[in-house]
């Protein structure tokens, strides 16, 4: 990969000029039906829904997931069937025995294209749709050209995890016999979350305005005061995620009314700028090793993900901290799964790309 001289400024967001014309999430997937929810959580339990996915069924999904998704299965009444993925995150089951489901879940994780082949194997055999997991891959393509999220039976969205946004996700059918399955969009509605949204994005821009330094500070104040109210830094793992869905269930207007926060183009640029300098930068300042070789044309990564051992943690993490990035451990994972996972399921750490 090039080697990159210049740090992106990870705070340039919010104080880049916007797009001069507000754009829509259905131009982007070529005008396919879309309903559009809060969260994507919400967006995967209209897709099980039309998948048929009813009490007792299985969805087959990989273990290595955060535990909030399972209560989009636990809103149905289904249950999961796990299998596991390999270090490059690549699935690794066999399509040929592995026990039926009435969907199954493919994730594009951090924005990397999953192959499809092993879940059409699978699917050809039982019967099962494919529901692709993009939560993470706004702007993603593969290396065909396609849009992520729009290869398989359907789409699953979090946009508000790429742009900023109070909340806002998306389900996107790509076969024409679901359209008019499809249910009739919810209203959209502002909540609390409007409110508190423009007035992180005034601090935001503020804080951004004084570069990294500024934005260093808060993040500690903020940590010490999480530390004094719960003992921990950063938010503690909740099991109760595992069966309770996020409020609100509507969508934001703002996704109704055009984004205007970020320009697909631009923010393409800025996450694979970020993510080329901080391949180049961990690589050299220690020995944690990246998930993903290679960036491939048309991928727009969510973060840059990387595996630590536990003991150069602390050392990686203060070095990025002084670059004005931050380190989270990626996901939560189910309780299920979280003894018998593979050792690196734990290793893995991203360093976001929206603060
Ligand atoms: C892979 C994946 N799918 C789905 C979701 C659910 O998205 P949301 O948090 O918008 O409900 C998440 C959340 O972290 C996720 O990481």
């Amino acid at each position: 990969m090039p080697r990159q001289n210049i740090i992106p400024d990870i705070l340039s967001i919010y104080n880049s000029p916007k797009s001069k014309r507000p754009w829509h999430f259905e131009e982007l997937v070529g005008r396919r039906p879309v309903n559009y929810f809060a969260f994507g959580r919400g967006a995967l339990v209209e897709a099980f829904r039309l998948c048929g996915v009813g009490q007792d069924d299985k969805v087959l999904l990989p273990a290595y997931i955060c535990r909030g998704v399972l209560a989009s299965l636990h809103a149905v009444g289904a249950h999961p069937l796990y299998y596991q993925v390999e270090r490059n995150l690549k699935a690794a089951f066999n399509p040929n025995s592995t026990p039926p489901a009435k969907a199954v879940l493919a994730v594009n994780y951090f924005g990397f294209p999953q192959h499809l082949d092993i879940f059409e194997r699978y699917c050809k055999r039982t019967g099962a749709f494919i529901i692709e997991d993009n939560a993470h891959g706004l702007f993603s393509m593969d290396e065909e050209g396609r849009m992520l999220g729009t290869r398989s039976d359907m789409g699953v969205f979090s946009l508000r995890k790429t742009i900023p946004l109070p909340n806002g996700a998306a389900l996107v059918i790509n076969r024409s016999d679901f359209n008019d399955k499809l249910a009739k969009q919810k209203p959209f509605e502002a909540s609390r979350a409007d409110f508190l949204f423009t007035l992180k994005q005034s601090v935001r821009r503020f804080i951004g305005s004084f570069g990294v330094q500024s934005a260093r500070a808060v993040i500690s104040i903020l940590r010490i005061r999480r530390q004094m109210m719960i003992g921990s830094p950063i938010p503690l793992p909740d099991p109760d995620d595992e069966v309770v869905l996020p409020e609100p269930a509507g969508c934001s207007p703002l996704v109704r009314d055009g984004i205007n926060t970020v320009h697909p183009r631009l923010e393409t640029d800025r996450r694979r700028a970020l993510y080329l300098f901080l391949h180049e930068w961990i690589g050299r300042h220690s020995k944690c090793t990246p998930v993903f070789k290679d960036l491939p044309d048309g991928v727009v990564p969510y973060g840059y993900p990387f595996i630590c051992e536990p003991d150069d943690l602390k050392n990686i993490e203060r070095l990025l901290f002084r670059k004005g990035f931050l380190c989270i451990s990626w996901p939560d994972l189910p309780d299920a799964v979280k003894e018998s996972s593979p050792s690196f399921y734990k290793k893995v750490r991203l360093v976001p790309f929206l603060w």
